[in-house]
């Protein structure tokens, strides 16, 4: 069967959408995941934008072994240097470099014109080229370029060197029809196209990427990007979990496979989400909390006679099995650990001890810890300290009233070593909060977002709490769980704060690095 390679964006095209910003250990744990999940290739970042995207491209490129590891640059020879101190660890480096090619681009954003395009493009690839062995380079907006200059310049980059071309739809226009119209065009017309990989990358401004991105391959794509969940800027990138269950569901008509590993699914959605923050819709194809979810008497009469009647895809296909057992406060070490292995977590001796003291505790508030509760706890040990709490909630109380102003007193670490208590009011419980850490941290903060959700069902779920503000002039999103929604509140907030400044001080870390 023909095989479709998978091009996972996720870190680099998902990362880039409003509100989320994800530190190096929460990409670590993304990119293992996608190893496992079966992405050919992983885009880990873009290592000229920033030293965060940097040190990240980095360690996942020294430790992905079973994925080809990518990092973005645009066609510039400062940024595929940088791209190539970030990636040389990798076991086939890798460089995706990209420039516009539509008039619009070309005339308004570049200033140049076509044929002075084709010089830098031709340039950028043959220089990537002296460095990398695998060279993709991307038509940024392909699709409303004109078909006969992309195929003059996707000859010309051909013979430069590059192994991958790709196709975006980088604002969403296209239809299925004229996208896979596009692709039989370039292959019938681009000179050698067969010796490289063509791929397809489309963004869901008009709700069609994954249709568009399946008509790519119909007409000759061996390569979809795409991002889990679908996330990415504006409405964002292709769904890789809907397009690689499409493609194996409907194999008798599509006649491709991805090598994706399906059962993986499951895990790899809920962790993006819990790490970018990223809610999934209930009704989301595929993973959607709903997506197998049968409501209707007359469905459910016919799931019971033969589930076949109402069921096209299985929840066993992509991972989702029924929950084993809950565990509680009588639970042993042991069967806590064999779950953790069960879940797919690699916990050493310490983060292990560390996990189980968290589970007791819990256990002693909650009657049952759930798979959702231990999921949560354990990503939360795996990815831990890497946001090296500079500032560290010690104590939150509030006095709460109808007829009286609410009142909040917080207590923290803070980076001198001391604990600080401050004291304010505030409209509502929260915003008093708000109120006495904003004091704390001395700066100002603008809240953008706010959102809590339950993680799980009943009384006594953890409530999650994101919190997206502005400090200093940047935006972060900041994240806690907790068994009281206000103290998850609080340390969502200094979470952001924390966030900011690792972020100034990987900055630092990695100029003198480089020696800048
Ligand atoms: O959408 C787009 O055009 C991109 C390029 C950088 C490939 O993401
Ligand atoms: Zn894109």
């Amino acid at each position: 069967m023909r095989k479709i390679d998978i091009f996972d964006t996720t870190l680099r095209d998902g990362e880039q959408s409003a509100g989320i910003n994800l530190n190096t250990a929460e990409k670590m744990e993304i990119a293992r995941q996608l190893e496992r999940f079966g992405a050919t290739v992983i885009e880990a970042g873009f290592p000229a934008s920033s030293p965060g995207d940097f040190e990240a491209v980095q360690r996942i490129a020294n430790t992905v072994k079973n994925s080809t590891v990518t990092g973005l640059a645009r066609a510039m020879k400062s940024d595929i240097d940088t791209a190539w101190e970030a990636l040389k660890g990798g076991q086939q480096p890798h460089l995706h470099v990209f420039l516009a090619t539509s008039p619009i681009h070309m005339e308004y954003k570049l200033q140049k014109t076509p044929d002075q395009v084709v010089d830098i493009a031709v340039e950028a690839v043959k220089y990537a080229r002296k460095f990398f062995p695998l060279v993709q380079w991307s038509a940024e907006d392909a699709f409303r370029s004109d078909p006969e200059f992309l195929v003059r310049i996707i000859n010309q980059v051909i013979k430069a060197g590059a192994t991958t071309i790709n196709i975006p739809d980088t604002v969403g226009y296209a239809t299925p029809q004229e996208y896979g119209a596009l692709f039989k065009f370039l292959k019938e017309n681009v000179t050698g196209i067969n010796r490289v990989k063509l791929s397809t990358h489309c963004h869901n401004d008009l709700g069609m990427a994954v249709v568009n991105s399946i008509a790519a391959i119909e007409n000759g794509a061996d390569q979809v990007e795409g991002t889990i969940n679908g996330i990415g800027e504006r409405a964002g990138n292709a769904a890789l979990e809907e397009i690689a269950v499409a493609l194996h569901i409907r194999k008798d008509f599509y006649g491709v496979e991805t090598g994706v590993n399906l059962q993986e699914i499951k895990r790899t959605s809920q962790l993006v989400s819990q790490l970018t923050g990223v809610v999934i819709q209930p009704n989301k194809a595929v993973v959607g909390k709903n997506a197998f979810a049968h409501e209707s008497g007359i469905h459910q009469d016919g799931m019971l006679k033969n589930r076949e009647t109402y069921e096209i895809i299985t929840p066993e296909l992509i991972g989702e099995t029924t929950a084993p057992l809950a565990l509680g406060k009588h639970s042993g070490r042991h069967a806590f650990k064999d779950r953790a292995i069960t879940m797919g977590f690699e916990l050493n001796d310490q983060q292990l001890n560390e996990a189980f003291a968290e589970f007791k505790k819990l256990a002693d508030r909650k009657k049952e810890i759930t798979e959702d509760d231990l999921f949560v706890l354990f990503t939360g040990k795996q990815i831990e300290n890497s946001d090296a709490s500079i500032y560290e909630l010690t104590n939150v109380q509030v006095q709460y009233g109808t007829s009286n102003v609410p009142t909040a007193t917080v207590a923290a670490n803070v980076p001198s070593g001391e604990n600080v208590v401050v004291a304010t009011t505030g409209a509502g419980s929260v915003e008093a909060i708000f109120n006495a850490l904003e004091l704390l941290v001395k700066g100002h903060v603008n809240i953008l977002d706010y959102r809590v959700t339950s993680i799980g069902k009943g009384r006594d779920a953890l409530g999650e709490a994101v919190v997206n503000l502005r400090f200093n002039g940047e935006t972060f999103t900041g994240r806690d769980i907790s068994q009281d929604v206000l103290e998850a509140s609080a340390k969502a907030y200094l979470n952001a704060i924390n966030r900011k400044l690792v972020k100034d001080q990987t900055q630092v870390r990695v100029k003198e690095m480089v020696g800048q």
